[in-house]
């Protein structure tokens, strides 16, 4: 599985903390940035990583921000993006079982870093079944033709 991460300035040290987990738990991955605290607009690190999961490069995105919202409304602007903002475990587990997220959403400054790592390691190791009932919902998620989108 192909991982890629990034944050802005509010949620670079939480993204510095899982960049060590997937490091230390073998997986492949790349860190989209930033890779400091100076300030920089989450709009555009959501859509480059967004992009990146939709081109096919990488199976999941980790986005952080400050409170992970900004990054989760720009990242589901992208089509094909689910993205979930999990506070806790069993979120992380439901957004993978019953809504196939394939980016994971962060707060630096909402989440504990212990609780963080383990988010992250329940929502890379939950997959989704594509015969289950929720994979008729899921496919009803992305918008519709009349909408323009
Ligand atoms: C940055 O100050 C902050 O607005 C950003 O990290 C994020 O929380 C936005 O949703």
């Amino acid at each position: 599985m192909k991982v890629a991460v990034g944050s802005d300035h509010a949620g670079y040290k939480l993204k510095e903390e899982v960049v060590d987990l997937l490091r230390t738990d073998g997986y492949d991955f790349k860190d989209f940035g930033t890779f400091n605290e100076d300030s920089v607009d989450y709009p555009d690190v959501a859509r480059e990583v967004a992009e990146a999961v939709t081109s096919g490069d990488y199976d999941r995105g980790i986005l952080v921000c400050g409170t992970g919202i900004g990054m989760c409304i720009t990242a589901n602007k992208v089509r094909g993006i689910r993205a979930a903002l999990c506070f806790e475990q069993y979120m992380a587990k439901v957004a993978r079982e019953h809504n196939d997220a394939n980016i994971l959403v962060l707060g630096g400054r909402t989440t504990g870093v212990e609780i963080a790592k383990e988010i992250v390691r329940v929502w890379l190791n939950t997959s989704f079944d594509p015969k289950s009932r929720h994979a008729r919902r899921v496919a009803k998620i992305e918008p519709h033709s009349n909408q323009g989108g």
